[in-house]
């Protein structure tokens, strides 16, 4: 089977596509994106997290055919179209800022979510971003660290938002 999507801002094709596949495993072993974690491959994790026509999934529970002619935002395509792999979004940089990443393997689903969240809730509370974030499972840190994570990205997009906003009206 054959499947394209727009992954990240670039139409992509995969060919030789089982028909049962997972729109994360295309992604992992058919365009060259591992950034999408496969955990548990059950939907009860969020390691696999993407944007599916802006909407948060997980990637494994989507058929690679369901997908077909959607567009696809992974942790890759993060920090713009055209991003490179050693660009890092707003997001990323606060999960590295705020000592939020241990092992890492929860990290890109986590990134995905939070950037989601933020694009729809600029300030969460705290208890707004452990409800939204609740499908999002590490096991290493706790927590904390990410919930600070969370909160510095908030910042430091309000900060920015702020600032454009005040230069745009300046003139
Ligand atoms: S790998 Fe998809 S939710 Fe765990
Ligand atoms: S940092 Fe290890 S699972 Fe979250």
């Amino acid at each position: 089977m054959k499947v394209s999507y727009r992954v990240n801002g670039v139409t992509v094709e995969a060919d030789g596509v089982w028909p049962g596949a997972s729109l994360l495993t295309v992604l992992r072993d058919h365009m060259d994106l591992p950034g999408s974690k496969n955990a548990c491959e059950q939907g009860e994790c969020g390691s696999c997290s993407v944007l599916l026509d802006g909407e948060l999934v997980c990637a494994c529970l989507v058929q690679a055919g369901q997908a077909d002619g959607l567009d696809v935002r992974t942790v890759e395509g993060l920090a713009g179209d055209g991003a490179t792999e050693t660009d890092v979004g707003d997001v990323q940089q606060a999960f590295l800022d705020a000592g939020a990443v241990q092992c890492g393997f929860c990290t890109p689903g986590l990134v995905v979510a939070v950037d989601h969240l933020l694009a729809r809730n600029p300030d969460p509370s705290d208890a707004e971003l452990r409800e939204e974030l609740s499908g999002n499972l590490c096991r290493c840190t706790g927590y904390v660290k990410i919930i600070d994570a969370v909160h510095l990205a908030a910042a430091r997009r309000r900060a920015t938002a702020g600032a454009g906003a005040a230069g745009g009206s300046g003139g």
